[in-house]
Formats: structure tokens, sequence, C-alpha cells
């Protein structure tokens, strides 16, 4: 029976990041409740079938061994997942950035979330610098819950973001929804280490822009372990293609 109870204190507390934290909102609520209801039932109908048949009881057996699946497999790398992502997504107080010229006329707003290293902001000033040579002023914003700018002051709008576990950073994906992009021009800048995955990650994010009304000008996603003339090139040919298009 104290295995039964401990187990379940156990069980609740990985609820905690499970249902509350960022990340794990990927997960769907039925699912996320499923295991849990799943997880607690299990624990218990194997507490029933041990006291009822002893220690030699297979069924009791067989439920514990589910359990333990669920448990160590499932929900304790999910929980433990969830947890270290929420830590690693929390707001970081960065001033924006202005890039190029203040005579420029016209400005391109870039809002990203910058990650934990420094690949996604290297990757953006260059190409910020590479924009801002066609006399354009380029400011990078830091997405989170307090930034509020008038979107529509700007010629267009990237949205970047390093990917993880496929998706774009929960921060900047909380900005595009809360933001009408009605009618403006963006364009999608994605980091990650995955280079199979660029036309999903990158349709993924455009996709969320599209659903808020924004018109996609342009995608790409920079590989962490390119070559740096490599790397230097594709942004390159990236703000090439931008600037054809705005
Ligand atoms: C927890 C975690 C999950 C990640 N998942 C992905 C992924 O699904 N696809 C991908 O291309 N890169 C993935 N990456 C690599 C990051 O996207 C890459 O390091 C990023 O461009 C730079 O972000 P960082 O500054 O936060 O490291 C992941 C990195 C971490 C730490």
């Amino acid at each position: 029976m104290n295995f039964a109870i401990i187990y379940t204190v156990i069980i609740l507390l990985l609820g905690i990041p499970f249902f509350i934290t960022n990340f794990a909102r990927i997960i769907p609520i039925g699912v996320k409740i499923f295991l849990f209801v799943a997880a607690i039932s299990l624990l218990w109908l194997h507490t029933i079938f041990f006291r009822l048949k002893g220690r030699t009881g297979v069924i009791a057996i067989i439920l514990l061994i589910i359990f333990y699946f669920l448990i160590y497999i499932i929900i304790l790398p999910m929980g433990a997942g969830s947890a270290v992502l929420s830590i690693l997504d929390r707001e970081k107080n960065i001033p924006a950035e202005t890039i190029g010229s203040d005579d420029s006329t016209e400005q391109i707003y870039i809002v990203y979330h910058p990650g934990m290293s420094e690949f996604t902001t290297k990757v953006l000033r260059v190409l910020a610098e590479d924009i801002a040579q066609n006399n354009y002023k380029v400011i990078l914003y830091s997405a989170g819950k307090d930034l509020q700018i008038n979107l529509q002051d700007a010629r267009a709008i990237g949205f970047a973001s390093p990917v993880y576990a496929g998706f774009i950073r929960p921060p900047l994906e909380d900005f595009i929804q809360r933001n009408e992009l009605s009618g403006i021009e963006c364009f999608v800048i994605l980091t990650g280490g995955g280079k199979e995955s660029i036309d999903v990650d990158t349709a993924k994010a455009a996709k969320l822009i599209e659903e808020k009304d924004g018109k996609i000008i342009g995608k790409e996603k920079f590989i962490t372990s390119d070559k740096e003339n490599e790397l230097q090139e594709k942004i390159k040919l990236f703000s090439k293609e931008l600037i054809e298009k705005l």
C-alpha cells in the first residue's frame, strides 16, 4: 500500500511540469490526461491484485511492468524534458537592436527568440547587415509577453527562432498568435541542427504566420553544423531573395 501511495504522489508531482509548462502544450490535453489516469489506474489495480494473489500473481506482475514502462519510458522523460525546456524558454531581457542607418526610410522588423547559444543572434545580425546594405533599417526585437510594436510600421517582418523538438520556441509562437498579420509581408528564419527537416520545419512555422493572414515572402533554416563560409553564403543568398521580393 505504501508503494502505491508513494508512486501516486510521484505521479502527481510529475504532473506539474507536464501540465503547466509552455513546452508541454504541444501534447494534446486528452493524451496527457489519458497517460496520468492510465498510470494511476495501473498502479492501484496492481496493488489490488497483489493483495489478492500475493507476489506470484501474474496479473499483478503484468500490470506492474506496464506501469513501470509508462512511468519510466514515457511520463518521466516527457515531464523532465518539459521542465528543462520551460527553463530554457524563460524570457531574456534583451533590448531592441537597430542595424542600418537611421536615415533609411523603410524599416524591417525581426522578432526572434535568441535560444541558448549565440548562433541564432549571429545569423540574424549577419542577415540584418546584408539587408541594411540595401537602404533598409532593420530592428531586432526579442519576443516576449511585454513586446508591443506596431507591425504596420514595418515594410516586412521576420520571425526567427531555433527549432526545438520540431517547434519554434513558445515566446515567438505566442507573439505570432496574439498579433494580426493581415496584409503584412513576413519571412521565417529558423536555426537548428537538423538539415533533413528544413522543409517541414519552415513550412510549419510559415503555416502559423499564414493562419494569422501574414503573407510569406521567404523562409529558411540555418544549420549549426554548416561550415562558416557555407553559412555566410546561405545568409547572403536568403537576404538577396528577400530584397528581390520586397
Ligand atoms: C532540447 C533541444 C531540442 C532541439 N531540437 C531540434 C530539432 O528538433 N530540430 C533541429 O533542427 N534542431 C534542434 N535542436 C538544435 C537547435 O535548434 C540549435 O542548437 C539551434 O539552432 C540553436 O539554438 P540554441 O542557441 O538554443 O542552441 C535542439 C536543441 C535543443 C537544445
